[in-house]
């Protein structure tokens, strides 16, 4: 559905729409005959912020088991014990999932088999940075890594295991793999013709801003080209967005900041920035309003919307492509070939 929806794409990447989706468009009920008793969930960075409130929505709506999968085991136990104190009825379990890590996302898919089934996935782990850092095990830049790099390896990995778990059962309906990305994706330029990861990785080009944004424009055409070889009556796979939030965890790390940072970017997420739970009722509405049109799409402020502009050109196309191949070539030569993935 992403893709019919060229002609709104303009609008959603310009200043006036989003200040008018963060200030203007608000959240659509959920119907009261939607129940997710019985059923699984997985949410990575469940410790906090949007992915702790995510939990919180679909627990309240019955869900039966949750795996938290968080990079540190106290700050997951303590998220587990607030969560289980509300919802006493749920089996909620903490699993380590470092996405700094490709043998830890491994090991994570792995254990994931072992669930019985698995009828939901976000996966909400990510970070911006105003500092350049190398992650030291793969020499990836520590954004690209994690909101993209690791992100994708761990769609792969949970592709056929969801599959499979469904196949199991022709009862139940598609299960959802959403991935957290941001409608910053928007305003990502980036050119198509040289290979993508060297400039990823390049400290010379690096700011905060654009890095976090090329990183979830990357997500983006990631699911869409991996959507397009899966049958969404099997699984669908899609990208949320849970528009400017604040009081979460995410800028927290900006060392030294200048006069924007310090002032003018807190000013605009108080005055824009949705709640914690308001954010995170995307995830669920992705989850069980989106459907089989939101399949390879953009799910964001309750709809589903389109692609950026960059995405419906030759060049956008040329791009998804040369990125889908330098990714398979990246994690083929990783040991994340201990599991099979989906292509
Ligand atoms: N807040 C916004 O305005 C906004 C807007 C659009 C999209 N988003 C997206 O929403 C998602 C959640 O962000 P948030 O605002 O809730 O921020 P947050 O409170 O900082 O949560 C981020 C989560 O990601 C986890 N994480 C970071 N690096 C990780 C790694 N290497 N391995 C495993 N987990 C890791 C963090 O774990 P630790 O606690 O251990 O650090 C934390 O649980 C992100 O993907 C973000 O890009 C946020």
């Amino acid at each position: 559905m992403s893709s019919k929806l060229e002609k709104d794409a303009a609008w959603e990447g310009s200043i006036l729409g989003t200040i008018y989706k963060q200030l203007f468009v608000h959240p659509k009920p959920i119907p009261s005959t939607i129940r997710l008793d019985g059923q699984t969930a997985i949410i990575t960075g469940a410790n906090g912020g949007l992915g702790f409130e995510a939990a919180r929505h679909l627990l309240r709506l019955g869900l039966s088991r949750l795996v938290v999968a968080v990079r540190s085991q106290n700050n997951g136990e303590s998220a587990a014990s607030k969560l289980r104190t509300e919802f006493p009825s749920a089996n909620i379990e903490v699993s380590i999932l470092d996405l700094s890590d490709y043998d830890s996302v491994t090991a994570f898919a792995k254990r994931c088999q072992q669930l019985e089934r698995i009828d939901y996935a976000i996966l909400n782990a990510g970070l911006q940075s105003s500092k350049f850092e190398r992650n030291d095990r793969t020499d990836h830049e520590v954004v690209f890594q994690t909101n993209y790099l690791s992100t994708a390896l761990l769609l792969l990995l949970l592709t056929p295991i969801m599959k499979e778990k469904k196949r199991n059962d022709t009862t139940r309906k598609p299960p959802v793999l959403t991935a957290v990305g941001s409608d910053t994706m928007y305003f990502a330029e980036f050119e198509a013709s040289r290979p993508i990861f060297p400039r990823m990785d390049d400290p010379a080009r690096y700011t905060q801003y654009q890095q976090y944004r090329d990183s979830k424009l990357f997500l983006m055409m990631f699911v869409s080209r991996l959507a397009e070889q899966l049958d969404p009556e099997d699984i669908i796979v899609s990208v949320c967005n849970p528009g400017l939030t604040a009081g979460t965890g995410f800028t927290h790390d900006i060392e030294n900041p200048g006069f924007v940072d310090r002032y003018i970017i807190p000013l605009f997420v108080k005055a824009m920035g949705r709640t914690t739970p308001v954010g995170a009722s995307n995830y669920l509405h992705a989850l069980v309003i989106g459907g089989q049109e939101s399949h390879g799409g953009f799910f964001s402020d309750w709809t589903i919307k389109p692609y950026p502009a960059l995405m419906y050109k030759k060049e956008g196309r040329d791009l998804t492509e040369r990125l889908w191949q330098e990714t398979m070539a990246e994690l083929k030569s990783t040991s994340a070939l201990g599991l099979r993935t989906s292509t």
